[in-house]
């Protein structure tokens, strides 16, 4: 009885099941529903019988769902679809494309500035950036013992990032980082605490330090750089011929970094790489754990037998995690701790592709880099909940996108208290008609990328990627750029850049402004670019700092012309840009007007 029970239950199984899949083969479902930036999205050449249903489903899928950066990973949660979606269609459990973002930091953030420090350096210091409005706020930090390592300091909120100087003679040094606790006062009431990593490390290996006042990186022979160079394609290009030639051929079209892109061939390769890239100086090697960050043991014995290198700039733990994973990648977290265990003395980058995902990784690197390739993407099935397009959540902009992308992730970052992390830019330098990209950008769409991310905080270029399937005419302007950059970081990393709010920009959706100036700065440069690729635009630009400056004069080029002379009036810079052109200019306050430096206080 038992037995024949058993077979007829059997039966009516067995019966489903091929019912059904002759429905699917007549229908043609496919198995399983893509998903990317936690959105989920039809592959091209598949057909679903009812792509209507399957987008209300979709649509259906939380968008609010909360998660806490402190827990890091969330592996557990459940996506509800209607019963009626068919059986076949299996959605992964991460379906949540716009996280809630917790407020942590009540407007309050702290990092400490050119780290890992060394047992040989005598002064630290912490980074302060407030951005809520209370005026007046003194700061105090303690490690975990308790010592004070800075006293109670008073600060006035003026919109910028605030430098407190302290002593490292207290602290002692260690391969583990400090856990430091900031506590933040109105008046004598403690109204916010929040904890940030010291690293004072021994001395001894080659190390590379963040500057996270200014936003550059210190190589390893303490030269700040601004770094710009393309992902390289190891096996179709890098491993042919001679590498050192290879590496000279790179640093020759203006590169000082290159993330070759992996698989390796071999391990005596990779020593013979950063053999050469030593020899040669001045080109550096961001190392990629890319399709291997998973496994940590290989992980962790490639960093011990390639972390004395000087061309080794920085750990790359993984590409686009936030893709395939969205937020359930805890091997990146894993992979964070384990290169931080054995060589602390080097920064951890990764490159986002996802608009909502900074605030899930920001403590699983210390560089936080993001890609945005807005260049021949259609997007008009594309939505924030649903599909892809190439670009999450663009609007296939090249001069409004990359604004977009920065703003969720700055408001994001600051929430959680890391808005002070240092952001770098992957740009697109490539086509793919067989994915998303239709077509290449131009040399003007390039120059307009470029800077508006250097306008946007962005200090350092990264390109997808070497060799370029591209015209001579944007190779020959991506090799004029990275000459330009490499001039122009001697402002860009030494002289703070204005926050918006000083600046008046007309017509303010058309011109995109980057102004690099300080008090005690004889020079200061102004970055213009003209987004608008329909006509050219006369652009009114007051810098309130400089109101009570009679008149200020400059040299300035816009794009490849010679160079021209330029003038500012009571604060006021006036000009004419070209479609998708961009000026730089580079002006020098006159001495006689040091009696109106108080202007500045204003
Ligand atoms: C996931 O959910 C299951 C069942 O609700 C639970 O037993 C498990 O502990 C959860 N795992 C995590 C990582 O939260
Ligand atoms: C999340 O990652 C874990 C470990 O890699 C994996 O076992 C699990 O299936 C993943 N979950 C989803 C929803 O992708
Ligand atoms: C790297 O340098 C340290 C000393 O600074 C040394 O102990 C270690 O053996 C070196 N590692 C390799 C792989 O050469
Ligand atoms: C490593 O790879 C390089 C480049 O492809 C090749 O020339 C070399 O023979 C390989 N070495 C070993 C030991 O396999
Ligand atoms: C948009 O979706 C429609 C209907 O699913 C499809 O026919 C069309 O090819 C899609 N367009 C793009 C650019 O993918
Ligand atoms: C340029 O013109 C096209 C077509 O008239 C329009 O779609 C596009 O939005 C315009 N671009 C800008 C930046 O105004």
């Amino acid at each position: 009885m038992k037995f024949l029970c058993f077979i007829s239950f059997s039966l009516l199984l067995f019966t489903t099941i091929s019912l059904s899949s002759t429905n699917f083969q007549t229908t043609k479902y496919f198995d399983a529903v893509k998903y990317w930036c936690g959105k989920p999205y039809i592959p091209k050449n598949y057909l679903f019988k009812n792509v209507k249903q399957l987008k209300l489903s979709i649509n259906q899928c939380s968008k609010e769902e909360r998660f806490d950066p402190k827990k890091q990973i969330k592996t557990n949660y459940t996506a509800t679809f209607p019963s009626e979606t068919p059986p076949t269609i299996k959605f992964p459990q991460t379906c949540e494309p716009v996280p809630l973002v917790p407020d942590l930091s009540d407007g309050y953030t702290a990092m400490f500035r050119n780290q890992p420090y060394l047992s040989t350096d005598l002064i630290g210091s912490l980074i302060v950036t407030l951005t809520n409005t209370i005026s007046t706020i003194s700061v105090k930090a303690l490690l975990h013992d308790e010592t004070e390592i800075l006293v109670k300091t008073k600060i006035k909120n003026e919109g910028t990032s605030i430098e407190l100087p302290f002593s490292l003679a207290k602290i002692k040094s260690n391969l583990e980082a400090h856990e430091v606790k900031i506590l933040f006062y109105n008046e004598d009431i403690l109204v916010h605490i929040t904890y940030a990593k010291l690293y004072l490390l021994p001395i001894g290996p080659k190390t590379v330090k963040i500057d996270r006042l200014y936003g550059g990186i210190l190589t390893s022979t303490n030269e700040k750089i601004f770094p710009v160079g393309p992902y390289v394609d190891i096996g179709g290009w890098l491993e042919k011929g001679n590498i050192q030639t290879n590496l000279q051929i790179l640093k020759d079209q203006n590169f000082n970094i290159i993330t070759p892109d992996p698989p390796y061939p071999n391990i005596s390769f990779i020593h013979q790489m950063f053999q050469a890239a030593d020899a040669i100086g001045g080109i550096y090697i961001q190392f990629s754990f890319r399709h291997d960050y998973v496994d940590i043991q290989k992980v962790i014995n490639q960093v011990i037998q390639f972390k004395n290198y000087s061309s080794l700039l920085t750990w790359y733990i993984a590409d686009e995690p936030d893709g395939e994973k969205w937020t359930n990648s805890s091997a990146v977290f894993e992979a964070y701790e384990a290169i931080k265990s054995v060589d602390p003395y080097h920064p951890v980058t990764l490159t986002l592709n996802c608009k909502y995902s900074s605030a899930f990784y920001a403590d699983a690197t210390d560089i936080l880099g993001t890609d945005v390739y807005p260049v021949g993407v259609s997007m008009s099935n594309c939505t924030e909940y649903s599909d892809v397009c190439g670009c999450d959540d663009c609007i296939g902009s090249v001069s409004l996108d990359i604004p977009k992308r920065t703003q969720q992730y700055v408001k994001d970052l600051t929430l959680i208290g890391r808005e002070s992390n240092l952001k770098w830019m992957a740009l697109q330098a490539f086509y793919d008609q067989n994915s998303w990209w239709e077509r290449a950008p131009t040399p003007q769409e390039i120059r307009v990328m470029w800077y508006i991310s250097i306008i946007y905080g962005y200090k350092s270029l990264m390109l997808w990627r070497f060799p370029f399937f591209l015209d001579q005419s944007v190779i020959d302007q991506i090799i004029d750029l990275s000459k330009v950059i490499k001039d122009l970081s001697n402002y860009i990393l030494f002289i703070p850049q204005l926050s918006i709010s000083h600046i008046v920009v007309s017509p303010a959706n058309d011109i995109f402004v980057g102004i690099w100036m300080a008090k005690n700065q004889p020079n200061f440069l102004l970055i213009v670019v003209n987004g608008n690729d329909n006509h050219s635009v006369n652009f009114k630009i007051t810098i309130k700092d400089l109101i009570c400056f009679d008149l200020l004069h400059g040299v300035g080029k816009i794009d490849n012309e010679k160079n021209i002379e330029v003038i500012i009036k009571d604060g006021v810079f006036e000009g004419n840009l070209a479609i998708y052109s961009v000026g730089t200019f580079i002006f020098k306050k006159d001495l006689i007007n040091r009696a109106h430096m108080s202007c500045y206080d204003t």
